[in-house]
């Protein structure tokens, strides 16, 4: 990157939940921001307040200093970055757009075996890769306040840092390209099997004919109370799953991390039950719904 300060040129790709907010952050710090989403709609206000809107994902990639990517899952992420039939087209992916000394940093949650996939394409290009999962939810989306877990060389964290600063309280190096997506899997996989254990107890405190609220508030002094807790209880408690982080994505995380364990020969007995229920939930819903519609498990 020519000019590593804190007025870099960002391509931003992926305008989700996630996404919208992180890049209206960039444009308000006074970063010229190219955004892409495949339905363009969602980049109106981030249009209004100042960002380009790009006719494809070449278009963002190709005069970034920084690119930064956040789309739901592996195969959306493949699509905007080396294209897919009936999709966005090879020539008009981002992967290839990406000029020599560019950094990019992808923040989808996707499998450490893509990662390292998508690093060395960028090697090839002389182009700076890291993976750059987050967590903090849409909530720290909009603050600023993301937490991300990086995987590749300090170098490039380091020159990433003024930008990443602008939309994350916190960032930890964790290895070389995957390890972020590494960290990022195990960690889903806890909360996944925290939110499904609280659900379950519910189920078994209701069924015995006592409210739910008399268990939270039990472990909100005890050993049990966690931040889990305190952000998901009210929705199970009130039944009210609107979408912060989408039951879709954590069913994705949880399979993402079995596949991982599945090629470390690691079994993984928990979070194969989890992927289990929250599988059957997501089955029986046609509303994209919070991933503490778990509870919903235990209703049909
Ligand atoms: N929400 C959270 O709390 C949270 C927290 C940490 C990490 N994450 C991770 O961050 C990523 C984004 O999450 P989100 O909550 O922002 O998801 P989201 O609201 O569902 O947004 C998904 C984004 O991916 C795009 N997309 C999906 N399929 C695509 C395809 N085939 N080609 C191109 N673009 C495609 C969507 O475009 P359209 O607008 O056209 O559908 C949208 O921009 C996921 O990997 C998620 O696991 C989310």
């Amino acid at each position: 990157m020519a000019d590593p300060g804190a007025k870099a040129k960002i391509g931003f790709i992926g305008l989700g939940l996630m996404g919208r907010p992180m890049a209206m952050n960039l444009l308000k710090a006074g970063h010229a921001v190219t955004v892409w989403n495949r339905t363009a709609s969602r980049a109106d206000e981030l249009v209004a307040a100042g960002a380009k809107l790009a006719k494809s994902p070449k278009e963002a990639a190709s005069d970034a200093d920084v690119l930064i990517t956040i789309v739901s899952d592996p195969p959306a992420l493949e699509e905007v970055l080396w294209g897919k039939s009936g999709g966005v087209s090879a020539e008009d992916a981002a992967l290839g757009a990406l000029k020599a000394g560019a950094i990019y940093v992808d923040s989808s949650t996707v499998s450490p075996d893509l990662a390292r996939k998508i690093a060395a394409a960028c090697a090839a290009k002389g182009v700076k890769f890291l993976d750059a999962p987050v967590t903090g939810g849409d909530w720290g989306a909009k603050k600023g306040e993301l937490v991300f877990m990086v995987g590749g060389e300090a170098e490039t964290l380091k020159a990433a840092e003024p930008v990443i600063g602008v939309i994350g309280k916190k960032w930890f190096l964790l290895g070389p390209n995957g390890a972020g997506q590494t960290i990022k899997l195990a960690m889903n996989a806890i909360l996944a099997l925290q939110v499904e254990a609280l659900a379950e107890a519910l189920a078994l405190v209701r069924a015995a004919g006592l409210n739910g609220e008399g268990l939270v508030e039990v472990m909100q002094s005890s050993m049990a109370r966690s931040g889990v807790l305190d952000v998901k209880a009210p929705n199970l408690l009130k039944g009210e799953y609107v979408p912060s982080f989408p039951l879709r994505l954590m069913y994705k995380d949880v399979s993402l991390a079995i596949d991982l364990a599945k090629e470390l020969g690691v079994t993984l007995p928990a979070a194969a039950a989890a992927q289990q229920t929250y599988g059957a939930v997501k089955a029986a819903t046609k509303e994209d719904l919070d991933y503490s519609a778990v509870m919903k498990f235990w209703k049909h």
